[in-house]
């Protein structure tokens, strides 16, 4: 069988990526307290690690996204009518099966647009996809959700048919990833990128018992830890640093006040580090933690408030019996 390749455009080079996290690791660093941004977890293996945390029995939110999906594609199909679907941050695109299938059923759809940091997890994506929907267009961007919004791709011509209608998928309740304040920008920003019409499926994680949410944070059989750590390996290979990986333990907190959960690594010793591409020695106290990511959660209610305020309007919600994930489809007004 003749293999096709899927188009993909390269909105973060290597060089781009590299000097973001130059640029990323010398602030957080030298910040008090310490940290570093949660987008540099994904590279070869920090993307398959990920997979693994997908199907990690602590890991609800993967599954429970998939059951809901499963139940209401059919009428995101129908309410959307989408000729594209583009996703952010679609990684190895597994779920996103449920909704290529009901857009190819409801008949509308034409092309895929996923976007993501790891070009790995998105070639790889890419290959698979291609051979399971050879009738359908694939058009992968590496890039930044937070930063390439405006490169969507648009109405090209590559594709015959009536005016792109599309849908923007951002799933897995990555939406959590980001501070309130980017989250804000984020919205309006992907707001701006639409026409009227036009819809988000979000997938958001819900307030629910800390122990459930800390456990799916902190696995019994490590992998998170390892996922977390992960970072710490970018940082010696992409920077030359010394850090000794095995002195950080994984550390996941419930902040019941913001609602989110904290993960962080804790230096277990005093140490120092050095970052050599940037000629920086960094210092760690016994006991000092990095912050890495929030995981933020969320009511529904506010969600639907934060999306409207952004020119998003929510048309549907739906929620899992255990009330711990949210699907929102919402129109751009
Ligand atoms: N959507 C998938 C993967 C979620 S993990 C799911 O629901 O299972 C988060 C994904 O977002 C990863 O694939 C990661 O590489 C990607 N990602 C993280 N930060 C990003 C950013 N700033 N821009 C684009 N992609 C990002
Ligand atoms: N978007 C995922 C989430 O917040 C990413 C994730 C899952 C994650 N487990 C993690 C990020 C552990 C850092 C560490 O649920």
């Amino acid at each position: 069988m003749a293999t096709r390749t899927a188009r993909i455009d390269v909105h973060l080079t290597a060089a781009d990526a590299r000097a973001d996290l130059r640029a990323d690791v010398l602030l957080g660093l030298t910040s008090q307290p310490k940290q570093l941004p949660p987008k540099y977890f994904y590279d070869a293996r920090g993307s398959v690690l990920f997979e693994e945390i997908t199907a990690l029995p602590e890991y609800f939110p993967t599954r429970t996204e998939a059951a809901l999906l499963t139940a209401h594609v059919d009428e995101i199909a129908r309410l959307t009518g989408a000729t594209t679907l583009v996703e952010l941050g679609s990684g190895s695109s597994a779920k996103t099966r449920l909704l290529l299938d009901a857009l190819t059923r409801g008949g509308t759809l034409r092309r895929y647009v996923p976007l993501d940091v790891s070009e790995t997890a998105l070639r790889e994506a890419l290959d698979a996809l291609a051979v399971r929907y050879p009738a359908l267009a694939l058009h992968g961007v590496v890039g930044d959700f937070a930063a390439h919004l405006d490169r969507l791709p648009r109405d090209d011509g590559s594709v015959p048919g009536p005016a792109d209608r599309r849908l923007v998928a951002f799933l897995g309740g990555t939406i959590g990833n980001l501070e309130p304040g980017q989250r804000a920008v984020f919205l309006r920003g992907l707001r701006g990128a639409l026409r009227p019409g036009e819809h988000l499926l979000l997938g958001a994680g819900l307030v629910t018992d800390p122990q459930v949410l800390v456990a799916a944070y902190d696995d019994a059989a490590g992998v998170t830890a390892e996922f977390n750590r992960n970072v710490l390996h970018v940082l010696n290979r992409e920077l030359h640093a010394d850090l000794d990986v095995a002195a950080f333990a994984h550390v996941a907190r419930w902040d019941a006040e913001r609602e989110w959960i904290e993960m962080r690594l804790r230096a277990e010793r005093s140490m120092a580090a050095t970052v050599n591409d940037l000629g920086l020695v960094v210092e760690f106290a016994a006991g000092e933690e990095v912050r890495t990511e929030i995981s933020a959660k969320f009511r529904t209610a506010g969600l639907a408030v934060e999306l409207a305020d952004a020119g998003l309007a929510p048309q549907r919600t739906w929620v899992d019996p255990l009330e711990r994930f949210a699907l929102v489809l919402a129109e751009a007004v």
